[in-house]
């Protein structure tokens, strides 16, 4: 047996004792303090009450009675903070969250990488196009992503910006979440021009059709829909990657009611693929706070480095705590999986287990653009599935990269995009995402197989 050196106390710093892979070197350090202290001043984006009802929902995906949803953009952009593409991208998540609540009757918990989605790490420090090296972009919250050097210096002030950002598209989302617009008698509503013309538009409105005639059926025999807030309202969570440890320590707050601290920068923080370094700085940081955690787990995690991340960040073994977000391509899930799924049954460990399809299937087409094919994407959704079922574990949600916009950046699907097309919408700033369509058909697939899981074919 392993014996474990038990770790120094922690506190919203110690993180700084430790390396920190991926992060920013600022050139001026009084800038950074200054823009630190400031935000340390300013109120937690989300309060410690619910990133606790985040982690009952999930201890609900944990024992296999409700079913994850969590997707958005890869890099959310200051850019982009536009009503249209905030509302594009929740209304795409009500859609698939309706499809599966509907085909599966399964309770599906809503989390979008939003709204503080903006710290990116990098497999390599410089960026050349030729003749010239610079830094690689980091997110917006850290450099710019235009290619020149005043853009790709680090700049404190990106932090305030990137906090305002996710404030104001945050206070967007709670008023579409509980302000009328994701009523389901709305649900006709929701569907964009674009998706409406596709055929997935054509089976999500027949979807629509069903559901508006069971709630017609329900307020007939006198079950007063407009007065109930599951009806009337939806509950949506937010979540990022905790990378920029900076800035999640600066809105690291203490809940009076519990004393213990939490991140207040958004409901559930990840650890990536790159920064899950057991002795690194990103797992100390997360280990001292109470939000929901996920863990983004590629083909060389093994079944030891997973149950070390779990002692050190769940050493209750609490159901909600950790969602274990794989990503390792379509044909390596099925050869790795299974050896992580029996070492945490065997560890009698109770997680959610999550599906990332995206990022272990990216590609660079000859003409230099980042896409996905979105077969390979459904084929590891489907090895996903597969694998639980195999090991009699229970497959409990998804995380993908989305957008509500009718961008032209994976391959595949329904509307057949092709290679070529790839440039006439590819608007992404960092990885290729589905688009509205895309992302209906992969929620028509998950909906079939909940069905078909539920039924226990
Ligand atoms: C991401 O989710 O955008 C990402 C970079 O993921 P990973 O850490 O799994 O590579
Ligand atoms: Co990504």
């Amino acid at each position: 047996m392993n014996t474990v050196e038990p770790r120094a106390p922690w506190s919203p710093q110690s993180w700084r004792q430790f390396p920190a892979a991926q992060m920013p070197r600022y050139a001026d350090a009084s800038a950074l303090d200054g823009a630190l202290r400031q935000l340390q001043g300013w109120p937690p984006l989300i309060f410690a009450g619910e990133a606790a009802t985040l982690r009952q929902r999930l201890a609900d995906v944990a024992h296999g009675d409700a079913f994850l949803l969590q997707g958005g953009d890869c890099a959310e952009s200051f850019e982009d903070l536009r009503t249209e593409a905030v509302r594009d991208s929740f209304r795409v998540i009500l859609q698939m969250a309706v499809l599966l609540t509907f085909a599966a009757a399964c309770p599906v918990v809503k989390v979008g990488r939003i709204a503080g989605q903006f710290a990116k790490p990098r497999s390599s420090e410089v960026e050349s196009d030729g003749t010239l090296t610079l830094p690689s972009y980091r997110g917006d919250i850290v450099n710019g992503a235009e290619f020149s050097a005043d853009a790709r210096e680090p700049d404190p002030q990106r932090l305030l910006r990137a906090y305002s950002h996710s404030a104001a598209a945050l206070n967007l989302l709670r008023a579409l979440a509980q302000g009328g617009f994701a009523d389901l008698h709305e649900v006709h509503r929701w569907t964009a021009d674009f998706v409406r013309r596709s055929p997935q538009g054509e089976r999500f409105e027949a979807v629509a059709q069903s559901i508006g005639e069971a709630l017609a059926f329900m307020e007939a025999c006198g079950f007063d829909a407009r007065r109930t807030p599951q009806v009337k309202e939806v509950e949506f969570f937010t979540s990022h990657e905790a990378l920029h440890l900076h800035y999640e320590e600066a809105l690291t707050r203490r809940d009076e009611s519990t004393g213990r601290c939490y991140g207040g920068s958004a409901h559930m923080l990840w650890l990536g693929e790159r920064t899950r370094a057991l002795d690194g700085a990103h797992v100390e940081f997360l280990r001292g706070i109470d939000n929901p955690l996920g863990i983004k787990l590629g083909p060389s995690a093994t079944g030891e480095d997973v149950l070390r991340l779990l002692d050190a960040l769940d050493p209750d073994n609490a159901p909600g705590r950790i969602v274990l977000i794989t990503r390792m391509g379509a044909e390596t899930l099925a050869e790795r999986l299974p050896a992580l799924i029996e070492t945490v049954q065997r560890a009698q460990r109770t997680v959610v287990w999550c599906c990332d399809p995206m990022h272990g299937n990216t590609v660079t087409t000859a003409s230099g653009y980042k896409t996905r094919d979105f077969r390979r994407i459904l084929a590891e959704v489907r090895s996903f599935f597969a694998v639980h079922a195999a090991a009699g574990s229970y497959a409990g949600g998804v995380h993908f990269e989305m957008t509500g916009q009718d961008v032209t950046e994976c391959t595949g699907g329904a509307q057949g995009l092709t290679e070529a097309a790839l440039s006439e919408r590819y608007h992404t700033a960092c990885d290729p995402r589905l688009n509205g369509s895309q992302s209906l058909e992969l929620a028509f697939l998950i909906a079939e197989t909940l069905k078909a899981r539920r039924r226990g074919a």
